[in-house]
């Protein structure tokens, strides 16, 4: 455990080093985490055609100052919005603006609040309208790669087992994984220690321990897995235009596996139509 440190001696920044995290940390993260899935939750009956997505992004804002949180997002890196809204190629970081969304779009929208300085951050896909069937499908690719990586997370394992199980899954579903992105440690941090890969073998990386926090959210491409940034230094997406879709969570390892912090209170695991 050389590489980890605990976290309530560690200095409030980023140090490369993992944080192991205790009872007290969890119950923080449950709070700001199912915070941040009741928003998304909410946004299921808000997100449909004709909406735009600054009213997506007021929402967000809106519904966490009613509850005491602030949008992580916002002057993050200069930054200036509450979340990021990414439509069809945008693979993610898509800035919210006002035009409207249209049937037939898919848009990702990803949160994190910050609660008592605690970070919860998730993200989910929504259909706008009637979508394609491939549509559909990327849809259900993403969520099902999210949740086989969560799936393989225990003490003892690397966390190259995470971007096995997601790649080899999007893979065999003919989909491609997005390398330029990974999930990342959690906690009183936005962005921490480790990253976590969405792609790799089983003994890549770091070996997962109890207590650890972070992220896995997988972008899969229905194209080729590259992307480009446009000028506005964010806006991700594939180069070759095809659609992509992403899921997210926010989890712990605990002795025997995981637990998810950001599943939704309404059982919404995703889309339905
Ligand atoms: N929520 C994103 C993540 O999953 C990060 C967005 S940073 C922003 O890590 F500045 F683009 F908002
Ligand atoms: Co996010
Ligand atoms: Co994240």
């Amino acid at each position: 455990m050389a590489s980890c440190i605990d976290y309530r001696i560690a200095p409030l920044k980023y140090t490369g080093q993992c944080r192991i995290f205790d009872e007290v940390a969890f119950t923080s993260m449950r709070k700001v985490c199912r915070l941040v899935a009741c928003s998304l939750d909410e946004l299921a009956e808000i997100v449909k055609p004709g909406v735009t997505t600054n009213e997506i992004d007021r929402f967000i804002f809106a519904f966490g100052a009613d509850h005491g949180a602030l949008p992580a997002d916002l002057n993050y890196r200069g930054y200036m919005h509450a979340c990021c809204t990414s439509i069809n190629h945008v693979v993610c970081h898509g800035i919210p603006d006002d035009k409207p969304l249209r049937n037939g779009d898919i848009v990702n929208v990803d949160v994190t609040y910050i609660l008592d300085g605690w970070h919860g951050d998730s993200s989910r896909m929504y259909p706008i309208g009637k979508i394609k069937r491939a549509a559909e499908r990327l849809i259900d690719v993403a969520h099902e790669s999210l949740m086989r990586g969560i799936s393989v997370v225990k003490p003892g394992v690397r966390t190259g087992a995470i971007g096995a199980a997601i790649q080899n899954y999007a893979e065999e579903e003919r989909c491609s994984v997005v390398r330029d992105f990974c999930g990342h440690g959690i906690g009183q941090i936005f962005h921490d220690a480790p990253n976590i890969l969405h792609y790799g073998e089983p003994c890549d990386g770091i070996e997962l321990h109890k207590g650890m926090i972070f992220t896995i959210e997988p972008m899969i491409n229905l194209g080729k897995p590259s992307v480009k940034i446009l000028k506005d230094g964010w806006t991700a997406v594939t180069r070759d235009r095809s659609l992509s879709a992403q899921y997210e969570h926010t989890i712990r390892v605990t002795e025997t596996g995981y637990e998810i912090f950001t599943l939704s209170p309404k059982g919404i695991f995703f889309y339905r139509t």
